[in-house]
């Protein structure tokens, strides 16, 4: 996690509103503390400030500082707590860094560095490579040398860029596992992402992991990880890269919740699947985190339904630890907004090292993303740049991807896909009522979701989004494992929230609900008109229009979000940026 963005100026400007405008697009990789250092003419100088950007931009109005080459840093904190001296850029005598990772033998680094007698300021992994650079400098080396003997020496993951007072027209940058793109136009820029230099850059660099750059206002010189000068092809900016804002909405969130009928139309246009995609494929194996596991939870019902493919759906962090049987002629799917969280970037390794079998394939709404360049395969999600650290519109657009590779021998169902757009659209109008039910729940402290068939995956889903941003308690459950234990939990006071549309699980479902209803005051039913009908008024009924029943996740997540979003701001909590998150997480 953690944001890092570094500009310089070609014409000798002040870099600071481009750091700042860097900064506050990669927020959403953290926002515990934010800092930013410039040389200017008095060498090297730093500011830091303790919570959300605005902050700091507050401390800058009142000490302003100003250079032509500065870097800065968002921080979502690993080592140390969220104060000042932990916050990022790291600044010793005669140089200045930001680094977005984790530096694994920072302890023996530091405790050797102690004996020489360097003195550390914070309690961060990060001040441990400052130090570093700061004793090679003492001992003689130049920058450069500095800086890669320092590379050949930290072990970890790292994203870093420095600046040193004896080459101040200079960036040096280093990448390994964490993400770097570096971007030429009016500047020359560095940032954890493309979005953060879009604004100034018309091309851009990726990075991959080993290599390092040394960036000035004439351009980048590339280096492989035995230093030797390569050349890196440049991309172009494109539109699905650009953070256009919030648009009018007063969150990301909900403008991005509302995007989702336009997100899942562009979705369905492209991602065709290629002929005899599934040929050879005996098996599936789906390796995701969070909302994008639940994604893949749905998928495994549509999969062994309609594809009749065993399929496995794996979190990402627990599955190459835990020795798994990886067997021939599996195709394994990546499910992954971002296209860059470590731990299924790490499943993803894992796999490729032990079955070379395997087809891997990728579903990411980020293209050149590490994971979308692993992959051998990507399906791209056209959600466009989410920036809501609760995913809304990418988790659909995964759903419309998965549901186009599970129907792809089904001419009906891929006819049915094409309703979508217009029956997303239709839910959104459900705002008012999802209000309403939003004043019941504001006030509780827990509240239970429940789904059957391809709905417990959604119910899973709504909690997280509830939990996530309102921290209220919440938990999916399949509805029929309530009576094996989570009954329990039942009571006048805690929502019950119910997926029951019409169909074929339509009458279990509805029993279930009869017994959470003897049991408690606060049953919340989400169903469809013909379902709608069957409960009385002693159920609170939210109504979505009519789609095939294999659609139901894609249809019924939306109102979950909504809920979510609504409660969060009834509580005046921070939708967008909810506490101790980040968007993108790169530790693991
Ligand atoms: O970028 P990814 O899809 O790989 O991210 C996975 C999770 O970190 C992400 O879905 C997370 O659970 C979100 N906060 C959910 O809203």
């Amino acid at each position: 996690m953690c944001g890092i963005i570094g500009v310089i100026s070609k014409d000798n400007n002040n870099v600071v509103p481009d750091i700042l405008n860097g900064l506050e697009k990669l927020e959403y990789r953290g926002y515990d503390s934010a800092g930013l250092a410039v040389v200017g003419a008095a060498g090297l100088k730093r500011i830091r400030a303790v919570g959300k950007l605005e902050n700091l931009i507050n401390k800058l109005k009142i000490n302003p500082i100003s250079g032509a080459v500065g870097i800065g840093h968002t921080r979502w904190a690993t080592h140390g707590k969220a104060t000042e001296e932990n916050a990022h850029p790291m600044l010793t005598r005669d140089v200045v860094l930001v680094h977005n990772g984790i530096i694994e033998n920072y302890k023996e680094l530091k405790s050797d560095l102690l004996k020489k007698g360097y003195e550390f300021t914070s309690q961060t992994d990060t001040e441990v490579v400052a130090v570093y650079l700061q004793m090679e400098l003492d001992n003689g080396l130049s920058p450069r040398e500095a800086f890669q003997k320092m590379l050949r020496t930290v072990r970890g993951t790292y994203a870093f860029l420095a600046i040193f007072k004896a080459r101040p027209d200079v960036i040096f940058c280093a990448k390994n596992k964490s993400p770097m793109a570096i971007g030429f136009g009016k500047s020359i820029c560095v940032g954890s992402d493309a979005s953060s230099i879009s604004a100034s850059c018309s091309e851009i660099v990726y990075l991959d992991d080993g290599d390092y750059a040394e960036v000035t206002k004439d351009g980048a010189t590339f280096f492989d990880d035995g230093f030797n000068v390569v050349d890196k092809p440049r991309v172009a900016v494109t539109d699905d890269l650009i953070n256009s804002g919030k648009g009018g909405y007063s969150h990301y969130m909900i403008k991005e919740i509302m995007e989702q009928p336009s997100a899942i139309r562009k979705t369905l246009l492209g991602n065709d699947v290629p002929q005899n995609f599934f040929d050879k494929v005996s098996r599936i194996l789906i390796l995701a985190c969070g909302t994008s596991y639940h994604a893949g939870l749905v998928g495994k019902y549509w999969f062994e339904k309609h594809l009749r493919l065993p399929t496995c759906v794996e979190i990402a962090s627990e599955y190459r630890y835990r020795s798994p049987v990886i067997e021939d002629d599996t195709l394994v799917l990546v499910i992954t907004q971002s296209g860059e969280t470590i731990d299924t970037l790490e499943a993803m390794e894992y796999v490729k090292k032990n079955n070379n079998t395997c087809r891997l394939a990728a579903i990411t709404n980020v293209l050149n993303s590490a994971i979308s360049r692993l992959a051998g395969f990507v399906f791209h999600t056209e959600a466009g740049v989410e920036v809501g650290v609760a995913s809304t519109k990418a988790f659909t657009a995964q759903l419309t991807v998965l549901a186009k590779l599970a129907f792809c021998e089904n001419f009906e169902l891929l006819g049915q896909l094409q309703n979508l757009p217009q029956a997303c659209e239709d839910s959104l109008v459900l705002k008012e009522d999802i209000d309403k039910i939003a004043f019941r729940i504001k006030d509780c402290s827990n509240a239970i979701y429940l789904g059957r068939d391809n709905l417990y995956p959604i119910a899973l889903e709504g909690a997280l989004k509830l939990k996530e941003i309102s921290y209220i308690h919440a938990e999916g459950f399949a509805a029929g494992e309530m009576k094996h234990g989570p009954i329990a939990l039942i009571d006048d006071i805690v929502p019950v929230i119910c997926l029951c549309p019409s169909g074929s699980m339509f009458d279990k479902m509805f029993s279930n609900i009869q017994v959470a209803q003897a049991r408690g005051k606060n049953v919340i039913v989400f169903t469809d008109f013909v379902g709608a009908k069957s409960f009385d008024k002693s159920v609170k009924k939210i109504v979505l229009p009519p789609i095939n029943q294999e659609l139901y996740p894609i249809l019924y997540s939306i109102p979950l979000q909504l809920l979510a979003y609504t409660v969060t701001v009834l509580k005046g909590e921070d939708v967008d940026k909810p506490r101790n998150l980040a968007k993108s997480v790169t530790v693991e």
